[in-house]
């Protein structure tokens, strides 16, 4: 990718959204500073040791160290003193009612507020709900009299999992500012994204603001949709994937987050559904549509929970394994997972619960008390009564399904991502029930044969 001459650029916030972004804009010719309060984290980047697992994440910081473009520091001061703009990229967890908690936002920005002398463009990459960036104008302004700010959203659209792709070449990069000089700077600074094709929409704050959460609210209906079709699937013994399938066809409705199982999890869209949910009823619209997507959501946990009562009957002394706990492939995320909530309602009916993921096996169990892990696949699958695939790792997908037959106690498969072939499972001897599909259940029909001979 080409370089610019580079502007300087402070990141506050070292996480999931922060490092990509430093990462990314270092590689395009800027000079990034990343600031924040864990001093051990701070400490251990500097080295290029990454806190948590993101596929390149470790690669693209080492190289923006190597290139003397990246660097890391708990002292605010320098980063708003020199930086011609400094992107927030703090968390914004669910308060108990379901809104966004923006006390980190309004910290950290003021913390490098304080410290600037004459100018500074303040960039909200954290999601947040929409007139966040008018607040914060008047909070900053009030806070340092004697420098003057302007506000930029600049809301991330990356994927976990897809991290360090999602911001080096992102399908679109949008950017709401009242402010013409604010847009021209960041116009600068994504210049070589520009013209490396990405769509480029400038807006005012509060209408970017809003496009966040619209973005993620209408990802999460399609998921949605795609589970109360799964439910209707399976009523009348009809196929969602082929439905879906179809319905992906048309160019207006597009395949994406089309696929039902588990439902969605992750930092993004149970918090920002709420959040959003929250921000319509302050506002005075009445938008039920919003809690219809959690409830679905919801749902389809219980759903596939009710599935294995089904074909287990009671649940104590069973031994239930979860295939991936992460609440998707390609991190160690394990926030708002569904495997999680599944975990959680297999431990109080009394099951035996062991997980098996190949990066989040630690973090889970600190989440559910009375989750085991397993160290491997197979160490998971010995003596398990029934199998659960939670996260479709490429590693389940590859998974010899006669020596995980011979491994269980009963060979029993419950697909929560529909990852599987019916098929290939019924061949290879299991009982198979996915989501939204026709299960198949060859050791029954057996059985049922042999009784009726
Ligand atoms: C999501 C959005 O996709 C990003 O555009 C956005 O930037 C990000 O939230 C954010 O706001 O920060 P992410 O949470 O990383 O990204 O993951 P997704 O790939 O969207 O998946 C979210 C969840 O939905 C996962 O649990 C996944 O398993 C589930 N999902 C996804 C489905 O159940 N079905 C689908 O068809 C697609």
């Amino acid at each position: 990718m080409k370089g610019v001459s580079g502007l300087k650029v402070g990141i506050v916030g070292a996480g999931h959204v922060g490092l990509p972004t430093a990462g990314a804009l270092a590689k395009l010719g800027h000079h990034v500073t990343v600031t924040d309060t864990d001093a051990p984290r701070i400490e251990a980047l500097g080295r290029a040791e990454i806190p948590f697992f993101e596929p390149g994440l470790q690669e693209l910081i080492a190289e923006g160290i190597a290139s003397g473009r990246l660097s890391f520091t708990t002292d605010p001061a320098p980063v708003a003193r020199e930086s011609a703009a400094v992107f927030i990229c703090v968390g914004t967890p669910p308060r108990a009612t379901g809104e966004a908690n923006l006390v980190a936002v309004e910290k950290s920005a003021l913390a490098v507020a304080q410290h600037a002398v004459d100018s500074l463009i303040v960039v909200e990459k954290s999601t947040v709900p929409t007139g966040t960036s008018d607040r914060l104008a008047k909070a900053l302004a009030r806070s340092n009299p004697r420098a003057s700010f302007e506000l930029v959203s600049n809301p991330e659209f990356l994927r976990e999992g897809h991290a360090v792709e999602d911001s080096l070449h992102p399908a679109r990069v949008l950017v709401g500012s009242d402010s013409p000089d604010a847009l021209k700077v960041m116009r600068e600074l994504y210049q070589p994204i520009i013209d490396g094709g990405a769509a480029y929409v400038e807006t005012d704050q509060r209408t970017a603001e809003l496009a966040k959460h619209a973005c993620n609210a209408y990802l999460a209906l399609k998921i949605s949709f795609a589970n109360a079709l799964a439910r209707i699937c399976e009523l009348s013994d009809a196929d969602v994937v082929s439905v879906t399938n179809v319905m992906g066809m048309d160019p207006r409705i597009g395949p994406g987050h089309l696929h039902a199982g588990l439902g969605y999890g992750g930092s993004c869209f149970p918090k920002d559904l709420a959040a959003f949910e929250r921000l319509v009823e302050r506002l005075g619209y009445n938008f039920p549509l919003l809690g219809e997507i959690k409830r679905i959501n919801d749902e389809a946990v219980t759903s596939v929970f009710s599935k294995i009562e089904e074909v287990l009957w009671n649940l104590e002394e069973k031994r239930v394994v979860l295939l991936g706990l992460s609440f998707k492939p390609g991190t160690d995320d394990v926030r708002f997972a569904p495997a999680l909530a599944l975990a959680r309602l297999l431990v109080d009916a009394g099951a035996e619960v062991v997980g098996y993921d190949p990066v989040a096996n630690e973090l889970a169990a600190s989440e559910v008390p009375g989750l085991k892990t397993a160290e491997s696949v197979h160490e998971a699958l010995d003596g398990a009564h029934c199998a659960v695939l939670c996260t479709e790792w490429d590693e389940f997908r590859t998974l010899d399904m006669n020596s995980a037959r011979s491994a269980m106690a009963f060979p029993i498969m419950i697909d929560g991502r529909n990852l599987y072939e019916s098929s290939d499972m019924a061949d290879a001897g299991f009982t198979y029930v996915p989501v939204g599909r026709r299960s198949v259940s060859p050791v029954i029909e057996d059985r049922l044969l042999a009784d009726s001979l």
